[in-house]
């Protein structure tokens, strides 16, 4: 899968290092708030750039490609306005992501609805936006079926298919498999032909959606997933006897490279896999509907957290940390199908070197009350000390926005750095969450409730 990585300019370790430093020396971390996320804005905006040309690439002159941001990868307003602002729409799939889309400004053309769970008043709102809606089921489809004849709408409307072309290496995030939850069953007894008459009898349903997996799915299992989609959209536009389906929504699930700083696989690669394995997908005769969210901002990220303790258990030295299930809430439950790098610096943000008696073997532990709470466990790391800092690395997509609110642990700040000329500059892109927050949302003004009954 990983035939010709793409080495990363080594200015994104050093930018990284340098707004490492930055924080610490800018007062966004310390011990009044003892962990930070950080989001490179030059790497996300070269992320962004690396997607649109590697589709250019490949695409006919003139293909119409819309790029849509899975919002859930990182559900931040100004994350979501530097991506418009890159030349991408929004995926979303909750009515909180949409209206997360709208706050940044997203063009409701350039916002596409896949939720699985959709309401008839989320639909409803959806058509009247004009925003792109991916049916999910029969039962969808025919509440949609309502609303057509009721609503003057602009929006593309589709169809949600599950190729079943199999699952990849981590089981919950697969959806191409015999029994996923999405879409149509593509293989099921009767449903191809399902399909095929449900667009036969509706000329106003123009797209096909398939999502093959996020994360853990080689690219070689995605292509497939994609040819499905491409080789049922030949066959209903033939039964049909015109261009029906004129979008092909692909869904998105590039994996991000936890191991290193190699950005590998590259939109590149997989874009070009495509090319040989669905050429009359990019002939010119398609729209294309993009969904990546991982690829576009992992690398771009680091959780940065103080160590507040180091203790030892068993002959075993742990480091107790700001960062554990609240922000790494895969990596803690899930550990080996999630794993982080983790980067170690002293109290001053400078990368701790190993002492001359070599790493030390030790657990990196959370906050959380819990005894997994654990982002890294046996890990041969420089011996860490109370005032250290601790790096979760690639973390920019699914762990800033994914709170988990066990033991009221607040969310922290994100900041997104760019170079300046005086050093590094740093903008809000949320704020930690205060106490007086989080007492209001754990029914702070309802505090009689309970005993007034
Ligand atoms: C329908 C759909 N599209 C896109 C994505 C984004 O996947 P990834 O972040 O792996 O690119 C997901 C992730 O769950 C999804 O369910």
């Amino acid at each position: 899968m990983t035939a010709n990585p793409t080495p990363v300019p080594a200015s994104a370790v050093e930018r990284r290092e340098r707004a490492v430093r930055a924080a610490v020396e800018q007062g966004l971390i310390g011990p009044e708030q003892p962990v930070v996320g950080l989001l490179d804005v030059t790497g996300i905006r070269a992320a962004a750039a690396e997607l649109r040309a590697a589709f250019d690439e490949v695409t006919a002159p003139g293909t119409p490609v819309l790029h849509a941001f899975a919002v859930k990868a990182a559900a931040l307003v100004p994350v979501l306005r530097l991506l418009t602002d890159e030349g991408l729409g929004c995926e979303v799939a909750s009515p909180g992501e949409l209206a997360l889309a709208r706050a940044a400004g997203a063009d409701p053309g350039r916002i596409v609805l896949d939720s699985p769970a959709k309401t008839h008043a989320e639909l409803r709102e959806a058509l009247d936006l004009g925003i792109a809606v991916n049916a999910d089921n029969p039962q969808e489809l025919a509440r949609l079926d309502a609303l057509v004849g009721a609503v003057p709408t602009r929006s593309p409307l589709g169809l949600r298919v599950n190729p079943q072309v199999g699952g990849g290496s981590i089981g919950a995030l697969s959806t191409a498999t015999e029994t996923s939850k999405f879409g149509v069953a593509l293989r099921d007894v009767g449903a191809r032909d399902w399909v095929v008459r449900a667009f036969a009898e509706r000329p106003w349903l123009t797209r096909l959606h398939a999502h093959v997996g996020s994360q853990g799915c080689p690219l070689e299992l995605m292509a497939a997933g994609v040819r499905a989609a491409y080789e049922l959209a030949e066959e209903i536009n033939q039964t049909v006897g015109r261009r029906q389906i004129d979008t092909l929504d692909i869904g998105g699930g590039l994996p991000v490279n936890f191991t290193s700083d190699e950005v590998t696989p590259s939109y590149h690669e997989y874009a070009r896999l495509l090319k040989t394995t669905v050429p009359g997908l990019l002939d010119g005769r398609y729209g294309l509907v993009t969904e990546f969210g991982r690829s576009l901002l992992a690398k771009s990220g680091v959780v940065l957290a103080r160590v507040e303790y180091a203790k030892w258990a068993g002959g075993r030295p742990i480091a107790v940390t700001h960062a554990g299930a609240q922000l790494a809430t895969r990596t803690v439950f899930a550990p080996t199908s999630w794993p982080l790098r983790v980067a170690t610096y002293d109290a001053n943000g400078r990368p701790k070197r190993t002492g001359p008696d070599g790493p030390v073997t030790q657990d990196i532990a959370g906050p959380c009350c819990f005894a997994g709470d654990l982002v890294a466990e046996n890990r041969a790391l420089p011996e860490l000390a109370a005032g250290d800092l601790v790096g979760l690395l690639d973390t920019g997509a699914y762990y800033f926005s994914n709170h988990f609110a066990y033991n009221s642990l607040p969310r922290p700040g994100v900041y997104g750095f760019a170079p300046g000329d005086d050093g590094v500059r740093f903008a809000e892109v949320r704020k930690p969450q205060t106490m007086a927050e989080i007492v209001a949302e754990s029914g702070g003004a309802e505090a009689e409730g309970l005993t007034a009954l």
